[in-house]
């Protein structure tokens, strides 16, 4: 009996030294990989009672600053005809970008708006080179490009919509984007304290109160009704812990020997080289993904392999600091 105990003891001893051993992955960071947060529960567990008539649908007009036009609320909403408040603000669309295509391609314009300014939880895409989004384009149609947080709904709605695109589509929509510039939209601001906020509409959105801002970054509207009518004037303002954007410069900048000067290939200035991305101004959060997403290896096209040794080494705190620097970058 003893000896047996003896055995048992010792694989488990051997158990936990295996386990130490190999560390779990990381847990992507949620204030940066958007959930939902879940209603809070009934009173009593009871589900809330169906109205007995279903509410009248909802045809008050809705206006933004500096447009003339106006649309209900269920029209901001259609994924195959967004509202395209300021038409004058970027060249004519192409189908794919202003409608999509029944049923299952929704507009680009509807997620990363008409005029690819793009929202944290997905991606701006004015101003990438068009190579580049054919490349993203292929990656995630084909399964080399994929989000770490498998529960958070807009990439795998991103990776939906490329199976659905035709060759023809993305190079009209790649083309697109790529004609005009990325505007600065994202107000960078050093603070301890940030407000609270739940997530919805895989967005923050802030709460009564405040409290510390720790290590994340909470990125959210400027203006919260006119970012849910889809507003592609109305930017984003991202919090982001105190010296952070000073840190990440000597990351950026000099690799600090924890990374690679990433100005190497994105650019001296950060705006791109050629058909590598630009980082400069876009959005920290969506950039920490990405980061993360390249660690974790599940972003792992043909190009990614060029930003291996970039990301390596990088911990949570180095993915913060690089990606408040820069998101204050002129873009
Ligand atoms: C349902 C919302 C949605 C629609 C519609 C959509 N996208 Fe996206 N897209 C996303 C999200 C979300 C991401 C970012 C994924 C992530 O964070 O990893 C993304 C990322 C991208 C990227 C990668 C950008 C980069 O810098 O690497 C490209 C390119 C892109 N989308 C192109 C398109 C094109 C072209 C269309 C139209 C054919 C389109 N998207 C339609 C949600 C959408
Ligand atoms: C050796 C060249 C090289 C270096 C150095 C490099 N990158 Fe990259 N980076 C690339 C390429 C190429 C891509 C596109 C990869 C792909 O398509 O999968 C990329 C993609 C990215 C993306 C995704 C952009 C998007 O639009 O989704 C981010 C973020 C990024 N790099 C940040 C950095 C940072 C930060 C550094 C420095 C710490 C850095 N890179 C250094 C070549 C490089």
């Amino acid at each position: 009996m003893p000896t047996i105990r003896l055995l048992a003891a010792s694989l488990l001893l051997l158990t936990a030294s295996l386990v130490a051993q190999s560390p779990a992955p990381p847990v992507p960071p949620p204030w940066a990989f958007t959930v939902n947060t879940p209603p809070p529960p009934a009173p009593n567990g009871a589900p809330a009672a169906a109205p007995a008539t279903p509410p009248a649908p909802d045809t008050t007009p809705r206006r933004v600053p500096d447009s003339d036009r106006a649309f209900t609320l269920a029209e901001t909403r259609d994924a195959f005809n967004p509202p395209d408040w300021h038409p004058s603000g970027h060249p004519p669309m192409p189908a794919s970008v202003s409608s999509g295509r029944k049923p299952e391609m929704r507009a680009c314009g509807f997620c990363h708006l008409t005029n690819g300014q793009g929202r944290p939880e997905n991606a701006s895409l004015a101003g990438l080179p068009a190579a580049y989004i054919i490349q993203q384009m292929a990656d995630f149609k084909s399964g080399a490009r994929k989000s770490s947080e498998p529960k958070m709904g807009p990439p795998n709605a991103m990776i939906a919509d490329a199976k659905a695109a035709t060759d023809e589509e993305v190079r009209e929509a790649a083309e697109y984007f790529a004609s005009f510039p990325f505007r600065k939209w994202i107000r960078v601001v050093e603070t301890a304290e940030v407000s609270r906020t739940r997530v919805a509409g895989w967005m923050h959105v802030p709460q009564a109160g405040t409290e510390p801002l720790g290590r994340r970054i909470i990125e959210m509207p400027e203006d919260l009704p006119r970012t849910e009518l889809r507003d592609g004037a109305s930017g984003f303002i991202a919090h982001v812990p105190v010296g952070s954007i000073k840190a990440g410069e000597a990351l950026v900048t000099t690799g600090n020997g924890r990374t690679q000067a990433c100005g190497v290939c994105h650019g001296a200035d950060l705006k791109g080289l050629g058909p590598v991305p630009p980082l400069a101004g876009r959005s920290p959060s969506y950039t920490v993904r990405q980061l993360f997403d390249f660690q974790q290896g599940n972003r792992r096209g043909p190009w990614a392999p060029l930003m291996k040794a970039a990301v390596e080494k990088l911990t949570i705190d180095d993915l913060i600091a690089i990606a408040a620097y820069t998101a204050s970058r002129e873009p």
